[in-house]
């Protein structure tokens, strides 16, 4: 029996690397999981590889930032597999690193449309499932820039505060429907993401090493592994919780 037997799971970003090998993690453990991307081609590889190892899986190409795709997504999710259990909301666009006073006002939106108010329309639209279920869990990405600060992304780390105070809020007012929902907030994965700022991944662990005590950064499996456990029954009274997996990142 795997630890998600009989569960049904809404993953965005699932054609991404963190999103991609917690939707494979998920079909592993026994969920139906709608994988959700902007990217059609990824998100479809995504579900074909939770097919081939035995698993449930639909593809969707959807934007989280639009309303009527979100709440078509997640109504033929439930069509489609019974009902709704889990949503894992990583979507996150790529914001460039600039300090404030050169950002641009259209760049500080779509970071906040996509890292939050998409979560918002996802959450929303899904909440109505989970109270007819009796039941839900969230696990929404925030990331270590949720809860301190890096030079010169001042609206990822604004957003990605706010997934953490969302995630909080959803816990409060739902508790009593058993829905829970916590954060992961993690340090600096192995990504092609990571790719952006930096020339190579050594450049990367270079760059965070004074707060990397394991000199090494964590793989995409590793927020899966937690994602799994706050999607389970095992974290049945876990719910508003900041999860650093940060190889100690948040304590150095
Ligand atoms: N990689 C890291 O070190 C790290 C650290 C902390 C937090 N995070 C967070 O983890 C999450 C996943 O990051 P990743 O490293 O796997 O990045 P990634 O770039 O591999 O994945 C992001 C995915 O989001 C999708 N996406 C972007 N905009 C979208 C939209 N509007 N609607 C639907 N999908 C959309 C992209 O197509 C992409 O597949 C993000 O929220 C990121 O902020 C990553």
């Amino acid at each position: 029996m795997g630890r998600l037997e009989e569960k049904v799971a809404f993953v965005t970003a699932a054609g991404g690397a963190i999103a991609g090998a917690t939707a494979r993690q998920f079909g592993e453990e026994g969920a139906a999981v709608a994988c959700v991307d902007i990217v059609e081609e990824n998100v479809k590889e995504t579900a074909a590889d939770i097919e081939a190892a035995g698993g449930k899986a639909i593809a969707i190409t959807c934007d989280v930032t639009d309303e009527a795709a979100v709440k078509d997504a997640i109504d033929k999710t439930a069509s489609t597999f019974g009902k709704l259990d889990i949503v894992f909301n990583a979507a996150a666009f790529p914001d460039p690193l600039l300090p404030l006073h050169e950002l641009d006002l259209d760049i500080w939106r779509k970071t906040f449309d996509v890292n939050i108010t998409g979560m918002f329309i996802v959450t929303k639209h899904a909440i109505p499932h989970m109270l007819e279920a009796g039941s839900g869990s969230f696990i929404n990405i925030s990331s270590i820039y949720g809860a301190r600060s890096a030079r010169k992304r001042p609206a990822y780390c604004s957003s990605k505060g706010a997934v953490r105070m969302l995630s909080k809020s959803i816990a409060v007012d739902y508790a009593e429907h058993n829905i829970r929902a916590n954060s992961i907030l993690p340090g600096p994965i192995e990504t092609p993401r990571l790719l952006v700022a930096n020339k190579n991944m050594d450049d990367v662990i270079e760059r965070h090493r004074p707060h990397l005590p394991a000199a090494r950064l964590g793989q995409p499996e590793e927020i899966a592994q937690t994602a799994v456990f706050l999607a389970s029954d095992e974290s049945s009274f876990m719910s508003g919780n900041d999860c650093f997996v940060d190889g100690a990142y948040n304590a150095l």
